[in-house]
């Protein structure tokens, strides 16, 4: 089957988290050329994005964007060129306000303009952030303006929209036509960021789907502190600051492993956001799970419900995401700071063992079959850890 541009939630790495400002045509061909040797291109990672930061602070006497000169010396069409041979896709970054975030031209009333020149550099997907808009001006019809000029410029643009949950995006982003819409404010690298945005979303499982989805931002596994910005790395969040306020950054690997589960089962984009050149063993068995993936890319693009267990409801919980072969993926996260004994009921899923229906338990970190359950399965999980599951239905 073709692939419908947007069908499935994106997958990708983008330059923001790690970066931000420091991006040039040398990395981002550098990051083409290990999204392939990593193999992430062959787990399914497929779109490159250059974030804000990549042009000239002017436009130029015709109106058009111009390239930063010092960044991208040849512009940015011979790096779409490059990201294009190594079988990947292409993506830029606008703001739908006069300026960008960092105070770059924003594509505010020339959205025609700006859609056609990035179709003739031979982007595929555009990040469109919310800083600086006039405020007199609804959202809802700049993110539908800059929709139309993409899905009119003679080139396939998936169309990411980034107004960070603001003016009731739920309501109007699917009809506005974006594949993808950011609800939440921009991540940090530490755990508490993490869980207040997977928790920030919970409940809103029914606004995303096919062709529209609920981007919970980039990821920060295997960023470990490493980001040139210090927001990004936590500092400003006191219990991530060290005396000198300098953000401390970072997550232990089992904190980035349950990030990456709960972005996957929650139907997020999954957009990288580390130096994957030189990313670690355990972030590269992370972000190519394969069976994490698969759940992230059903066809079928139903978010998770959530079934909080009876004694610590806050903090300990499963999401159940129905799969389209029938089956289910069931995650079951311990947001606290204690070992947790955990039991999920299998009626709560719509399971009856009194007709003698249960489930065979398959785990999709150590790729195998842990047993059969019926009316219900218990395990322990570590502080900030997880379990996922692909859980069939069986009869005895
Ligand atoms: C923020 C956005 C970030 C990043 C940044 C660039 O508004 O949420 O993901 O794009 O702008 O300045």
């Amino acid at each position: 089957m073709e692939k419908l541009l947007g069908f499935l939630p994106p997958m990708g790495w983008n330059s923001w988290n790690t970066f931000t400002w420091e991006i040039s045509d040398k990395l981002i061909m550098e990051i083409a050329d290990a999204m392939v040797e990593t193999g992430l291109k062959d787990a399914g990672y497929e779109y490159v994005v250059i974030d804000d930061c990549w042009s000239e602070k002017q436009r130029d006497e015709n109106g058009c964007l111009v390239p930063d000169h010092y960044k991208f010396p040849g512009g940015i069409e011979p790096v779409a060129e490059y990201v294009h041979s190594k079988g990947l896709k292409f993506g830029i970054y606008s703001c739908a306000g006069t300026h960008t975030c960092a105070g770059h031209p924003g594509s505010f009333e020339h959205e025609f303009k700006d859609a056609e020149t990035f179709a003739k550099w031979g982007v595929d997907y555009l990040k469109y952030d919310y800083c600086y808009k006039p405020l007199q001006v609804p959202g809802e019809i700049l993110y539908k303006r800059m929709s139309t000029a993409l899905r009119n410029c003679g080139r396939d643009i998936l169309f990411s929209a980034c107004n960070w949950g603001n003016d009731n995006v739920y309501k109007w982003i699917r009809e506005s036509g974006a594949h993808m819409f950011r609800s939440t404010g921009d991540i940090q690298d530490s755990w508490q960021s993490i869980k207040n945005l997977a928790l920030s979303q919970m409940g809103n499982e029914c606004y995303g789907g096919n062709f529209c989805h609920n981007d919970i931002d980039m990821l920060v596994v295997g960023m470990n502190g490493s980001s040139n910005n210090e927001y990004i790395n936590g500092s400003g969040d006191d219990q991530f600051a060290n005396k000198d306020g300098k953000g401390l950054g970072g997550c232990t690997d089992i904190e980035y492993k349950t990030h990456f589960a709960l972005w996957a089962i929650m139907n997020s984009p999954l957009i990288i956001g580390c130096d994957i050149r030189k990313m670690s063993p355990c972030a590269k068995e992370i972000l190519t799970n394969k069976d994490i993936i698969a759940i992230n890319q059903d066809i079928e693009c139903r978010g998770p419900y959530r079934i909080s267990q009876w004694n610590n409801p806050e903090n300990i919980f499963s999401l159940v995401k129905p799969l389209a072969n029938g089956d289910f993926a069931i995650g079951m996260f311990n947001f606290g700071d204690a070992n947790a004994e955990m039991s999920l009921q299998l009626w709560d899923i719509g399971l009856s063992a009194a007709a003698g229906v249960g489930v065979e338990m398959y785990d999709c970190h150590k790729h195998e079959v842990e047993g059969q359950y019926f009316e219900r399965y218990v395990t322990t999980i570590a502080p900030h850890d997880c379990r996922m599951f692909r859980a069939k239905v069986i009869k005895k």
